[in-house]
């Protein structure tokens, strides 16, 4: 099988295309061909190990010192059951299923094995294989940090990034949950966001939202601009910072805060749970959450998604497509 390798970290010019074994199945586990997989800001944070400040290191030690350990890079994909092993019942063959290997990585291959309970659901049918390939990643994560900042419905949330894989995936979400939603992106992105259906949109060129009068009960900063020190003062009583892109500093202060003040600030990896991607294809299922999609590039021109991706200036989701959607 055709896979995208890389055998050092640096520059998106250390992806190689490669022929690989095709993967056997084991008893309790399928192979998906797969249609479509991502290229998201973490598959960019894993080549190049650029990392948020103080993880340098954490990630050397975790991901491979000299060199990366797992070399297939990708955490999510969508695509068609080609065989199962002989314990498998909960899928068959010809099944359409959208998957999440998070920090164990290896989609951007033609074929992936996944444990039958492992983070593998069916796609939902009103969702292309592009969308649904982006569902996991960027939708997890929003899920995840709204369930540790326990969003209720009726609150006031403000999104940074909201234009972004995670801030598009957020501001669906909030709204489901029933919050009042404020969307901040620059200019270039004002309609894109407004359309995903926010009560107001602040263009961070012109407005700062920390110095506008408002206040909220969870911010959510997916682009590293709203540390406590900054958007403190904008959170309401028993407010929270989601920091979805956080550094160890950030990390340090949290016992701080949450002894000094009723605010409390949230950070650290998102857990990704099957229960989460059987949700989030119930949402999408009932029109209720859709991936937004920036770009399609073909497989073997994967490493110049991971260009476009490396600016931070996606919109939604980057998609590689290896079968053209029916
Ligand atoms: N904690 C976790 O488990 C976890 C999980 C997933 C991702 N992450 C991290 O979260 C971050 C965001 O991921 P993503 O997929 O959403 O990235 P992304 O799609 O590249 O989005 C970044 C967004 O940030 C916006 N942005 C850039 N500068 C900004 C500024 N000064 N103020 C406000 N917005 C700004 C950009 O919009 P404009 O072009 O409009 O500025 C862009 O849409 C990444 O660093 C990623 O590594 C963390």
């Amino acid at each position: 099988m055709k896979a995208i390798v890389y055998e050092r970290y640096g520059p998106p010019d250390v992806l190689e295309l490669k022929e690989l074994a095709k993967p056997t199945p084991k008893d309790n586990e399928i192979l998906i061909r797969t249609h479509a997989t991502t290229v998201t800001a973490g598959d960019c944070r894993v080549r190049s190990l650029h990392m948020p400040v103080g993880f340098g290191l954490i990630a050397r030690l975790v991901l491979g010192v000299s060199r990366p350990r797992q070399p297939i890079l990708g955490s999510e994909l969508a695509g068609k059951v080609e065989s199962v092993g002989k314990d498998v019942n909960k899928f068959k063959i010809g099944d359409e299923v959208f998957a999440f290997t998070g920090a164990r990585l290896g989609c951007h291959a033609e074929y992936k094995c996944m444990p039958e309970d492992g983070a593998v659901a069916l796609k939902p049918a009103n969702l292309t294989f592009d969308e649904a390939a982006a569902i996991s990643s960027c939708g997890t994560t929003a899920l995840d940090f709204f369930r540790r900042g326990k969003l209720q419905s009726g609150e006031k949330v403000v999104v940074i990034g909201a234009s972004g894989g995670v801030g598009t995936a957020a501001v669906q979400l909030a709204k489901h949950f029933g919050a009042d939603v404020t969307g901040v992106c620059s200019a270039a992105n004002v309609e894109l966001v407004r359309s995903l259906g926010v009560s107001h949109v602040i263009d961070y060129t012109r407005e700062d939202f920390t110095q506008n009068g408002e206040t909220y009960d969870v911010i959510v900063d997916t682009a590293g601009t709203a540390p406590y020190s900054r958007s403190k003062a904008s959170l309401k009583e028993k407010g929270r910072l989601l920091l979805v892109l956080g550094g160890l500093p950030d990390m340090l202060q949290i016992p701080w805060v949450s002894m000094t003040s009723s605010k409390k600030i949230i950070a650290g990896p998102a857990a990704g749970r099957v229960e989460d991607l059987r949700f989030l294809a119930e949402l999408a299922q009932a029109g209720e959450f859709r991936p937004v999609i920036d770009r399609r590039y073909p497989f073997e021109q994967i490493a110049e998604a991971h260009r476009y991706v490396d600016t931070g200036r996606k919109k939604g989701n980057v998609i590689i497509t290896l079968e053209p959607d029916d």
